[in-house]
């Protein structure tokens, strides 16, 4: 079962398919059959090989030009129940028509400064947490998307499991993944059945804004919980009711209190959405037999009720963000403002 044995440090286990009448310089099969990546690799095929990392970056690069198809193990493309699948069709519709944007780790999306902060606003509430793991932490983030969270995982030298249903997500993951550097596998697989991981393995679980896009939630909570090891880190982050509210708009703190009571959002073939409230979100994880360290209220101001107050054209500005990461730090502990928050972060542990 070499092809699975993802995170060895033998190599990432990944196939490609030529595109019918796309030229490549690589020497792949006419008629489309797929080929192990690894077996078009003179050297060390492993992801901490810089020029190993290089070539799979050039993969991705020539799958986002498409040229070519990758396909990641377990190489069956999950079936996504509705209403949760609707997320993946509008993903992919507004992937097709904005490529750019949807790459929001790439310099050209209009939205890198944006989701790069919200990614340090989502760190700057969990640092005391990750120090708990150890150097070599074995994680798992699942729905990671094109790598936003794996990206940093990597970066502080822990061996990264991503699971992710979306294969075009994959493809661009592999380039973030591999500019990156370190262990690092890439799988395609639903947070509902992570059944290539056995149980017990992670030291730390990330399901940053995904379980709330689940057709039955509840499925992601209970598969994250049985890979996670006794003692091992959940975090993840899930919508709550203010992402109900019409976006980019001011609304008053009584209309925020109104939306509380929304519980979900349904635009047939484009979004699904379960709001969760700090009280929904810590009875999914103690459903799941994980216990709730602390519910973290964030996303105040960016993509939030009080995004009117920023500034998106400073994001990047190393002062500003800070300054911004302390007005969240204060509306998150604020009596008047805490219940506003656009997302909720929890922190928890396999009991
Ligand atoms: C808002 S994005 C977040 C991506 C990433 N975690 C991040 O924070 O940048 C939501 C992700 O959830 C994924 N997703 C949707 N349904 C899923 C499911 N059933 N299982 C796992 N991931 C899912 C989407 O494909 C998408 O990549």
């Amino acid at each position: 079962m070499a092809l699975l044995s993802g995170l060895d440090d033998a190599g990432l286990a990944l196939r490609l398919r030529g595109r019918p009448g796309k030229r490549t310089a690589l020497p792949l099969p006419a008629d489309g059959s797929p080929v192990d990546v690894r077996t078009l690799w003179s050297g060390a095929a492993t992801t901490r090989e810089r020029a190993y990392c290089a070539f799979l970056g050039d993969l991705s690069a020539a799958a986002k030009a498409g040229q070519l198809t990758l396909d990641f193990p377990p190489f069956v493309a999950p079936v996504l129940e509705e209403p949760g699948a609707w997320n993946l069709t509008g993903d992919a519709a507004f992937a097709e028509e904005y490529p750019d944007a949807w790459d929001t780790l790439s310099e050209a999306s209009p939205n890198y400064a944006l989701k790069r902060f919200e990614r340090r606003l989502y760190l700057s509430h969990l640092g005391s947490w990750l120090e708990t793991l150890p150097s070599s932490a074995d994680v798992l983030d699942v729905g990671g998307g094109i790598g936003r969270f794996s990206q940093e995982w990597l970066r502080r030298g822990y061996r990264t499991s991503l699971a992710e249903p979306n294969g075009a997500a994959l493809a661009l993951a592999l380039g973030h993944l591999a500019r990156q550097g370190g262990a690092f596998s890439l799988w395609q697989l639903a947070a509902e059945t992570l059944s290539p991981f056995v149980d017990e393995r992670f030291h730390m679980v990330s399901a940053m804004e995904v379980l709330c896009y689940l057709s039955k939630p509840e499925r992601g909570f209970a598969e994250a919980a049985r890979v996670l090891r006794r003692g091992g880190l959940f975090i993840a982050s899930v919508e709550s009711p203010v992402g109900s509210l019409e976006p980019g708009v001011k609304h008053s703190l009584e209309a925020i209190a109104t939306a509380q009571t929304v519980t979900e959002k349904a635009l047939e073939g484009d979004l699904w959405v379960r709001y969760f409230t700090p009280d929904r979100l810590r009875s999914a994880c103690e459903s799941a037999g994980l216990a709730v360290d602390a519910i973290i209220g964030t996303h105040y101001l960016t993509d939030g009720p009080l995004h009117h107050a920023v500034d998106v054209d400073r994001l990047g500005d190393a002062d500003y963000e800070d300054g911004l990461i302390g007005v969240e730090h204060v509306l998150a502990g604020s009596a008047r403002w805490a219940s506003a928050a656009r997302a909720w972060l929890v922190v928890a542990r396999k009991r």
